[in-house]
């Protein structure tokens, strides 16, 4: 009788310690997810910029929502010169050349909310970000593009930002317009004006709700 009731006790043991383990293991995993949810939780800012004025629009974004800021660079160096520039530009948009990119993002994956700014080249984007969005998996991110430009808006740049990330959720971008290398004009967001620029960002981003995060 006293050995039976010593196997039931050992058995009852047993089972506590395995059901015991069961509910450990499970509660550790849990706290393993959502560990990878809070890193998950993480802003990017990536720009492309030849004379600063879309820089310093992603460096105002950055003071007010934090986050990493990243330059696109193209491994090649661009041309110098402006009207080279326009030229290089223009064939390979109209070959949809992908020039190779210096800049790599290694932890990608990290980031939920990424704004993505360029500036208007012949009223598109420069190849050098089509590169970038054609990199990555924007499945299940926030994308908020922002560009700006010699006064003539951002023609496709924003439709082409919706369409290179695929599967992202795109907000309503913001632009304004930057220098003018054309005339002489290279940074023009600076001071006065870019405290003009700092307000109207405010602004777009409390419209967007991405104020606080
Ligand atoms: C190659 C090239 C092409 C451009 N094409 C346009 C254009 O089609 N429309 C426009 O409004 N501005 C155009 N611009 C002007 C830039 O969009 C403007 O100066 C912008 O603010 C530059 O940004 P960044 O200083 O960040 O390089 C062009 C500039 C370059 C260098």
């Amino acid at each position: 009788m006293i050995k039976k009731n010593a196997i039931f006790l050992l058995i009852t043991v047993i089972c506590v310690i395995i059901v015991g383990f069961i509910i450990l293991s499970k509660t550790t995993n849990q706290n393993e997810k959502e560990g990878a949810t809070m890193k998950n939780s993480k802003t990017l800012i990536v720009y492309y910029s030849r004379t600063g004025n879309t820089k310093a629009v992603a460096e105002l974004i950055q003071e007010k929502v934090g986050g990493d800021l990243v330059q696109i660079e193209t491994k090649e160096p661009r041309p110098k010169d402006y009207r080279t520039e326009v030229e290089q530009n223009a064939q390979e948009q109209e070959s949809a050349t992908l020039p190779e990119l210096k800049t790599t993002i290694t932890n990608f994956e990290d980031y939920d909310r990424i704004f993505i700014g360029a500036p208007t080249w012949n009223m598109a984007l420069p190849q050098a970000v089509v590169s970038f969005l054609d990199s990555y998996n924007f499945e299940g991110k926030t994308v908020i593009p922002f560009n700006t430009n010699g006064g003539y808006g951002p023609g496709s740049t924003f439709r082409q930002i919706k369409a290179g990330a695929k599967g992202a959720k795109v907000l309503e971008g913001y632009s304004v317009k930057g220098g003018e290398e054309i005339n002489g004009t290279m940074l023009a967001i600076k001071g006065k004006n870019k405290a003009e620029v700092s307000k109207e960002i405010d602004t777009w981003l409390e419209k967007i709700k991405q104020l606080k995060k």
